[in-house]
């Protein structure tokens, strides 16, 4: 059997920002993944099949339309088309533990493992450049104008120093940092968040681009303490991030509160992660604060608290 896989990720600095032309850092969760497994139809003779594992349901996918009748549908059709390559008689099944509308990468880690996956079964080389190309082109249906970080750092499974229309820059980790990623347990639509930041960009410019500069002035700052190994300046620069994502209005009352409590709990820095206005949070804790943040995470109303910890590559 064949199996491929995708990270989640999250965003450490510059979100939204970086849709305006300023970095954003951002790093994969390698511990949560969408996975796909390629097995052959037996019998044979059924055509590509897909079964996403939380939908107790088949999907046969019909390859030859352009309706966008399913999201994996439409992956699995532009993968084919890219390769042109003819629908393999497989089962493809789809996992994921991340969780989705979360500000996690659900979507693109799912589309990125079932493209890997296809290109196995149809024995083709699918570097990870095209396949980012894809994946991209795949948020685009779900997120409108993404920026190409969440696919990019999915993709490369690499800490990702992003420009838009820039060339990927890979990020050096100089000492290992642990964080725990705190969910409101709110959904809330990228894409609704994005889109308010630019009515209010458009309402009043002279105000909010130098709101978009102090954050790209923030994400410089902390490329070089990633870099260097400076962890300590790391705490600050997500406070004052997440005060300038307060002021974008991305921020609510829910993560306010998280990212309150975990300051108060010890961690040495927290902010938002993500399009905002619910979804996650990130705080950064050492091996001795993340027990006491985590309960109070979970005290002031965290759904769920993961940790992660963004090592040296
Ligand atoms: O909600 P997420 O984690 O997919 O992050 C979106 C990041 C934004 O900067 C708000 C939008 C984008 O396309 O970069």
């Amino acid at each position: 059997m064949i199996e491929t896989s995708a990270p989640a990720k999250i965003i450490l600095f510059g979100e939204h920002a970086v849709v305006y032309g300023q970095p954003a850092i951002a790093v994969p969760v390698s511990s949560l993944r969408a996975t796909a497994d390629v097995t052959p139809n037996i019998p044979p003779g059924q055509g590509l099949r897909i079964a996403a594992a939380d939908l107790n349901e088949i999907l046969p996918i019909r390859v030859d339309t352009e309706i966008v009748d399913h999201s994996l549908a439409a992956t699995a059709r532009l993968v084919l088309k890219t390769l042109n390559a003819v629908p393999p008689d497989v089962t493809i099944t789809l996992h994921s533990t991340i969780p989705m509308a979360s500000g996690l990468g659900s979507g693109a880690a799912v589309s990125a493992a079932l493209g890997r996956a296809l290109s196995r079964a149809v024995h083709q080389r699918l570097d990870n450049e095209t396949l980012n190309a894809l994946v991209y082109e795949m948020e685009k249906t779900y997120h409108g104008t993404p920026s190409g970080i969440d696919n990019t750092v999915i993709v490369y499974e690499q800490p990702v120093y992003f420009v838009r229309g820039a060339p990927i820059e890979k990020m050096t980790i100089g000492a290992p940092f642990m964080l725990l990623i705190g969910d409101t347990g709110q959904g809330a639509l990228t894409r609704v968040a994005v889109g308010d930041v630019r009515k209010l960009f458009e309402a009043e410019p002279e105000r909010i681009q130098p709101i978009l500069e102090a954050i790209g002035s923030l994400v410089k700052q902390a490329k070089i303490a990633i870099e260097n190994g400076e962890i300590s300046a790391l705490g600050p620069l997500m406070l004052q991030n997440h005060t300038l994502l307060q002021q974008l209005t991305v921020s609510s009352p829910e993560l306010d509160r998280l990212v309150d409590a975990a300051v108060n709990a010890g961690a040495a820095g927290a902010k938002l992660s993500g399009g905002g206005r619910g979804g996650n949070m990130i705080a950064l804790v050492t091996l001795d604060s993340a027990e006491s943040v985590r309960q109070a995470l979970l005290k002031a109303g965290a759904v769920r608290v993961f940790d992660t910890t963004v090592t040296r590559n």
